[in-house]
């Protein structure tokens, strides 16, 4: 798989949410729905209702983003409700690798979500156990924050850990991704990004999915981690 777009719709008009995912459709290969719980972040979102009423309105696939506390509880539903990729966040989750299996079990790829300061390498084990890593390059919680280049370096090391395990495994980066700092994450290693700001924020967003996607890519055919094949 190349590199892929998943708009952040937490910038999208939220009274008109089924024609904002409109206006990507086509160009996104996913869109990205930031759940939030106001407890593992303070901010409040939506949550399965929404999810379900979106999946039924759309025909992209829909990436959930689980901002939340419990994810044990709560993720699985939204795998059953026919999203094609469930991310937790393991400072929230109790059991993460029985999370992963009832995730993947339900139907959908299972993400595992890594807070700016939290390591990857604590982590290397269960890598086999999911199929997308998302490494936030912000805080959670908030649309439009600056990308923090510090997290840099933790694309790169989960890149090289999947490369060492020859897993297949999509690293995601969301958080301030704009068309300054794509480059440097496709660079790095990472192949999902995840764009709300600067998708939402242009006056055609279905324009600037295709523009990052095609800077992604020229920057992941240079980089250290894409062996051209
Ligand atoms: C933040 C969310 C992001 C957010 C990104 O916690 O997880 O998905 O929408 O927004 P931008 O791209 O504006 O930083
Ligand atoms: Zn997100």
């Amino acid at each position: 798989m190349g590199v892929q777009v998943s708009p952040s719709i937490l910038s999208a008009d939220f009274a008109r949410l089924a024609d904002e995912c409109q206006r990507v459709a086509g160009a996104a290969d996913w869109l990205h729905v930031d759940v939030m719980d106001n407890h593992f972040v303070p901010n409040l979102t939506l949550g399965l209702p929404v999810v379900e009423s979106l999946l039924a309105a759309v025909t992209t696939p829909v990436d959930c983003h689980l901002m939340i506390e419990d994810p044990d509880r709560w993720a699985p539903a939204y795998a059953e409700a026919g999203a094609g990729s469930v991310t937790f966040h393991v400072e929230a989750a109790t059991a993460p690798i029985t999370l992963a299996r009832d995730i993947r079990r339900a139907g959908a790829r299972a993400g595992m979500g890594l807070r700016p300061a939290t390591p990857v390498d604590a982590y290397a084990d269960l890598l086999p156990e999911i199929d997308m890593l998302l490494v936030m390059t912000v805080e959670p919680g908030f649309g439009g924050q600056r990308f923090l280049d510090v997290v840099v370096p933790k694309i790169r090391r989960a890149r090289e850990l999947a490369k060492g395990r020859d897993l297949d495994l999509w690293i995601q980066v969301d958080g301030g991704v704009s068309a300054e700092t794509i480059e440097v994450c496709a660079d790095a290693g990472a192949d999902v990004f995840v764009a709300g700001s600067a998708v939402y924020g242009a006056d055609d967003p279905a324009a600037a999915v295709r523009s990052l996607a095609a800077q992604a890519e020229r920057a992941t055919a240079s980089s250290w981690w894409c062996t051209g094949s």
